[in-house]
């Protein structure tokens, strides 16, 4: 007989310690955005900024998690990989949309994703310019919780063509990717209804899990950036697939309401070489 023990944590469970370390790393980077530009250092090219904040925010981050459940695994962006031996391993994203954190442009979150032998079953993504905190659990459905305003669930849109299709989208930091990028775009604009690139792969997901656009697509992100939010798009009932059958993430991701998934994810292999 299997106890509850044995089959480790319940996304419930998961979710909580997500949120309250995610609440806490986000005070953090609250406090760190007047001072955002003082200590500023670059990654994969010039335009990848990273601050002192981003580190923080992961340390606090990953110092609450493994506090908590110490036999846990850990992904983060700056740097933090540990192996675990529990089968749960987090990965956490301290600022995503760094850019804007930066330039105090209010989208930028940070996101906590619980996975459990490979499958994340628990996600949370919080703007912290906002307070709009995104959370799911895996068949536990998506909701938003936002400052003075009653919890809901999030259900995605219902375009009713590709055509009105409202997509967000975003770019990578190397300039060949970026050109690429840009190609597909000058082709996809014309055949839906806008774009939108509000500079944070989580919060995009959530906004298409919440109806604020219809899809979303991204190519070579990392796992930070979406673990969480495709969890909360797809909760929400959105599509989250990869380019023509490979794996979320890899390279791509694409969220889209039901109403035009497949003819969203055709258009964007079709653009996509
Ligand atoms: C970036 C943001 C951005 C996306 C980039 C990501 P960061 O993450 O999510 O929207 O277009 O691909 O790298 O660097 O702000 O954590
Ligand atoms: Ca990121």
């Amino acid at each position: 007989m299997t106890s509850a023990r044995d089959q480790g944590p319940s996304p419930a469970e998961l979710l909580g310690l997500a949120v309250s370390a995610a609440r806490e790393a986000a005070d953090l980077v609250a406090r760190g955005r007047e001072g955002a530009g003082e200590h500023v250092g670059t990654k994969s090219s010039p335009v990848d900024v990273v601050t002192a904040v981003d580190a923080a925010s992961e340390e606090l981050l990953v110092g609450r998690l493994l506090a908590a459940r110490p036999d846990d695994g850990v992904l983060g962006e700056e740097g933090a990989a540990r192996e675990g031996s529990s089968g749960v391993r987090w990965i956490v994203d301290p600022i995503d949309g760094t850019v804007n954190f930066l330039y105090d442009v209010p989208a930028y979150g940070v996101s906590v994703a619980a996975e459990v032998h490979g499958t994340v079953r628990a996600g949370v993504v919080l703007n912290v310019a906002t307070g709009e905190l995104f959370t799911a659990t895996d068949g536990g459905g998506a909701r938003l919780a936002a400052p003075g305003r009653p919890e809901r669930r999030l259900r995605a849109g219902r375009p009713p063509s590709l055509e009105q299709t409202l997509v967000a989208t975003g770019f990578g930091y190397r300039a060949e990717q970026r050109r690429a990028q840009g190609r597909v775009v000058a082709e996809l604009l014309p055949r839906v209804r806008d774009i939108r690139r509000f500079g944070s792969a989580a919060l995009d997901l959530c906004a298409v899990a919440a109806g604020r656009v219809d899809a979303y697509y991204e190519l070579g992100l990392n796992p930070w950036d979406h673990a969480a939010g495709a969890l909360v798009a797809a909760e929400a009932g959105a599509v989250v697939t990869g380019l023509r059958g490979t794996p979320v993430g890899q390279p791509m991701v694409i969220a889209a309401a039901p109403s035009v998934a497949g003819p969203f994810a055709d258009l964007v292999a079709e653009l996509h070489p």
